[in-house]
């Protein structure tokens, strides 16, 4: 079984090593079942980390589906018909490009072990063109140094199998997006839901990849959560957005086009608006502009460093089997630029495929035009892990002393897991049952933390280091005058507040956020 230390090893840059120390140190995300050696590519979160993740869901769930009245959510299974995946796609096309070592038989994905050697981007490069580059630079194992195998086909997707026998019949795969029961449940959900075009349905859940080279802790792990929407739309109309309103085509924004990619190199980024991106033809149509703007608007409001994030075109070698054009928002990793989000034009293909794999007619009565139409789909697709990784990445602050070096998680103050924390100077004098009594009320507002061991200021680091926005200190005073101290994690300023007023000077506190960096409340 290979372990998750060999792909922790991988990373090589000293800001993700050091996120990734403080997720285990911390135990906000480390590798599952530890104390076996867990298979790489399989995580467990921790008390802090399931409450970020949580948070990051409520956020994408109460930002697409219950903030809008054309998107519905589903919640489907796991494992569905195999049929789903002979239509989709999946079954046929769903490979990586793998090499044996041909001496000590372990196996690579080889575009990454390509990148890795030559550090170049090899987005959309053909199996015969990673073989091409493995034999021209001589690249060899990177465990053992022995010769590598011509690269071939590898089918990312987990089976096992439903029911007591277990032979061809009764094969299943675990699924490998959450997309294909948006498709599958499409009719079902239109109709009970009285939904008209345009409008999408939406899933948070559970995906399953068995990829060759995991890596980067959880940005490329083996099972993972999506958030995804279809957004359906009448044919006719993919260019034709009602709500991509002028404020939504001023949006400035960095992007790198498949046609720069093409002339060699990486391509150069531009500065763009949607609009302007949508007049010059650079995006094809509008409903796939107003997306765009629409995930990474999503993206600033979680605090994430709108610098760090950029548009760029899928190659046409790159495309997916069922896609004609695909943006990604990449994030600036500290290894590169990199996938955090595809958004996909998928046309009819999906809708096309399962009607005819079910022979169950899938299409839509348009009243206005009084046809019969198979609507076609522009796909935001995100995973949560990614999104949760690339938050801290992008949060994460070293604060030097002459006593030493402390971090801090700069999160935005509605993800922080913990977002008030509570401190008695002593345990004793009543101030512990006083830091207790503030504890309380505030715990029904906010998800609140009270700590009585260590010195204020490791109580300090502590909170900072898992990102708590405000923390609150009950000393000699408190118990005078009422009020306590309230120190703001980014400043480090401090004020008196009276307890009666807390709750306001909080809540208040979190609108001057939201208002600085974008906010969701
Ligand atoms: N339904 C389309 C689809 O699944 P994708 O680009 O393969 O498209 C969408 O995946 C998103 O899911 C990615 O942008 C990424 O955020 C996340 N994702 C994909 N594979 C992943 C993996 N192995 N580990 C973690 N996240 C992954």
């Amino acid at each position: 079984m290979s372990s998750n230390k060999v792909s922790k090893s991988t990373i090589t840059d000293e800001l993700t090593q050091k996120v990734i120390s403080l997720c285990q140190r911390r135990a906000i995300l480390f590798a599952n079942s530890d104390i076996y050696g867990s298979a790489a590519g399989f995580f467990d979160y921790g008390p802090y980390g399931c409450e970020l993740k949580k948070r990051i869901e409520n956020s994408w769930w109460k930002t697409f589906v219950q903030s809008r009245e054309d998107i519905v959510g589903i919640d489907g299974a796991i494992i569905t018909s195999p049929r789903v995946w002979v239509a989709s796609g999946h079954v046929a096309a769903f490979n990586d490009p793998l090499v044996d070592c041909l001496k000590c038989k372990s196996r690579h994905r080889a575009d990454t072990l390509v990148e890795d050697e030559l550090k170049i981007s090899v987005d959309g490069f053909s199996l015969d063109k990673l073989g091409a580059l493995i034999k021209e630079h001589k690249i060899v194992c990177q465990k053992c140094g022995g010769e590598l195998s011509v690269a071939r086909k590898f089918n990312l997707m987990f089976n096992t199998h439903i029911g007591a026998v277990q032979d061809e019949s009764s094969i299943a795969y675990l699924r490998p997006e959450t997309a294909q029961l948006m498709f599958a449940d499409f009719k079902i959900v239109q109709q009970a839901m009285r939904k008209k075009l345009p409008f999408g349905i939406a899933q948070i859940g559970k995906a399953f990849r068995n990829e060759i080279a995991p890596r980067n802790f959880v940005f490329r792990c083996r099972e993972f959560s999506q958030m995804e929407i279809e957004f359906f739309i009448h044919p006719k109309l993919v260019n034709s957005c009602p709500i991509l309103t002028d404020e939504v085509k001023a949006k400035k924004v960095q992007m790198i086009t498949a046609a720069e990619q093409e002339k060699g190199k990486d391509g150069v980024m531009e500065t763009m608006t949607i609009g302007d991106a949508l007049s010059k033809h650079v995006i094809k149509t509008q409903w796939h502009g107003y997306w765009l703007a629409t995930c990474l608007d999503w993206l600033y409001s979680l605090g994430i460093t709108p610098a760090n994030l950029r548009l760029r075109e899928h190659v046409k070698t790159e495309l997916s089997h069922y896609s004609v054009e695909t943006w990604d928002i990449e994030y600036r990793y500290p290894w590169g630029w990199k996938e955090l989000q595809g958004i996909a034009n998928r046309t009819d293909f999906d809708l096309t495929q399962h009607q005819k794999e079910s022979g169950k007619d899938l299409s839509y009565f348009d009243e206005e035009s009084h046809e019969r139409v198979i609507p076609h789909v522009i796909e935001p697709s995100i995973g949560v892990d990614r999104v949760f990784f690339t938050v801290l990445i992008d949060a994460y602050r070293e604060n030097a002393s002459d006593k030493g070096s402390t971090s801090t998680l700069a999160l935005h103050p509605e993800l922080s897991p913990v977002q008030v924390a509570i401190f008695p100077l002593m345990k004793k004098d009543g101030l512990a049952e006083k830091g207790r009594a503030v504890f309380n009320m505030l715990r029904s507002e906010f998800v609140c933390e009270y700590d009585e061991s260590g010195s204020i200021g490791k109580r300090y680091a502590r909170q900072d280091e898992v990102g708590t926005p405000f923390c609150i200190t009950v000393d000699y005073d408190s118990l005078e005058k009422d009020d306590v101290t309230i120190r703001e994690r980014d400043s480090g300023n401090q004020k008196r507040v009276p307890i009666s007023k807390l709750k306001e000077v909080i809540e208040c506190s979190f609108g001057e956020y939201c208002a600085l960096h974008g906010g969701k409340n």
